[in-house]
């Protein structure tokens, strides 16, 4: 069974052909509007949606000859219905429904953060459920437990900034070019993290609360740069790229270790810790995954780079899994920006 996979929630437009009987993916193709909206110093919304429709099929069709297939070979069709930008989700809904109206296929739609969770089984070492899956991008930071595929039970969330907004936010106020997130990663690693002391936001909380917070650690940045009188360079600047990754880094290592311990309750130890996103490309981050990983006698699984990120193939994947277990959509599928998980 072919499923053509279709992704166009915020600023990549992605397509990809997975194969879901033999479980391999085909061919992906994604168009990134990071330079587009680079201008701006975030992405702008209207500008998203209209380069989704000029860029969705061309992209499609790069897709699907990558695979050596065309549409005629395709079986079914998955396509992220939220979250995300209203006009951007509508580009790929309409695309889908249209496809699917017009070639007769099975429909369905898929939330983003399922496919984030998901792309891991597009790995050679896909763990089977239970794991505990951590995403963190520019749009997302949410911890959750994968009980198998289809059943997800979502721990915690940011309650403000997600992990990478935070990323580009301060990286901005540092005068870093956008999306700043690789750049703090980079600069940080010549950095000492514990030169200026940043808040840790929610460490005092209940132990099944396993939320996060990064808007306060972005205003002690723009205090501390208040104070000093500009933004620092060489080595201090290293200092405080550091000290603020350590800040966001520890956060997140916090709500894991909380995370691990209910979920070792509940289950017993989980099968791999699972994290996607952008923002888990970061050095600091991942390494500290595996040791948390390390510290549970579990692994760290996360895609490569360009499956962390948004892609057509993580929301094919997902959406294999929904279609062969008999799920369609309606006609009337429409996007959903504010889809929870
Ligand atoms: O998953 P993604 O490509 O897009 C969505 O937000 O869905 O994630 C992009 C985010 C940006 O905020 C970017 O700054 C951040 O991931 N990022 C990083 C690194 N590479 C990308 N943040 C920290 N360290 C990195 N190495
Ligand atoms: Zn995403």
């Amino acid at each position: 069974m072919l499923v053509l996979g279709i992704e166009t929630s915020c600023d990549e437009t992605g397509v990809a052909v997975y194969d879901g009987t033999a479980g391999g993916l085909l061919a992906h193709a994604v168009h990134s509007q990071v330079a587009m909206h680079e201008a701006y110093g975030g992405v702008v919304p209207e500008l998203a949606s209209r380069d989704h429709l000029q860029r969705a099929l061309p992209v499609l069709d790069e897709a699907l000859r990558r695979a050596g297939c065309t549409l005629g070979d395709v079986d079914g069709l998955s396509v992220t219905r939220g979250p995300g930008l209203v006009g951007a989700l509508l580009v790929g809904v309409q695309i889908a429904k249209s496809l699917s109206a017009a070639l007769r296929l099975p429909l369905v739609g898929v939330n983003h953060l399922e496919g984030h969770l998901l792309a891991v089984l597009l790995e050679e070492s896909a763990p089977a459920p239970p794991w505990l899956g951590l995403v963190v991008s520019g749009g997302h930071t949410s911890l959750y437990e994968v009980r198998a595929l289809g059943r997800y039970r979502a721990l915690g969330h940011t309650l403000d900034d997600a992990a990478g907004e935070a990323f580009d936010k301060v990286a901005k106020l540092l005068g870093l070019p956008y999306p700043g997130g690789a750049q703090i990663d980079r600069l940080a690693r010549g950095g000492d993290p514990r030169a200026v002391d940043f808040p840790r936001a929610l460490a005092k909380r209940p132990r099944d609360e396993f939320d996060f917070s990064f808007s306060g650690l972005k205003t002690a940045l723009l205090q501390h740069l208040r104070q000093r009188g500009g933004v620092p360079q060489g080595q201090e600047l290293s200092d405080l790229c550091a000290s603020f990754q350590e800040a966001v880094v520890d956060v997140i290592a916090d709500r894991l270790r909380a995370g691990l311990r209910l979920f070792r309750e509940r289950f017993d130890n989980p099968t791999a810790l699972v994290a996607a996103g952008g923002v888990a490309a970061n050095e600091a981050i991942r390494k500290v995954l595996h040791r948390i990983a390390f510290e549970v006698g579990t692994v760290l699984v996360a895609p490569p780079a360009e499956l962390c990120t948004d892609n057509g193939a993580m929301i094919a994947v997902a959406g294999a899994h929904r279609l062969a277990r008999g799920e369609r959509a309606s006609a009337d599928l429409a996007a959903d920006p504010g889809w929870r998980l």
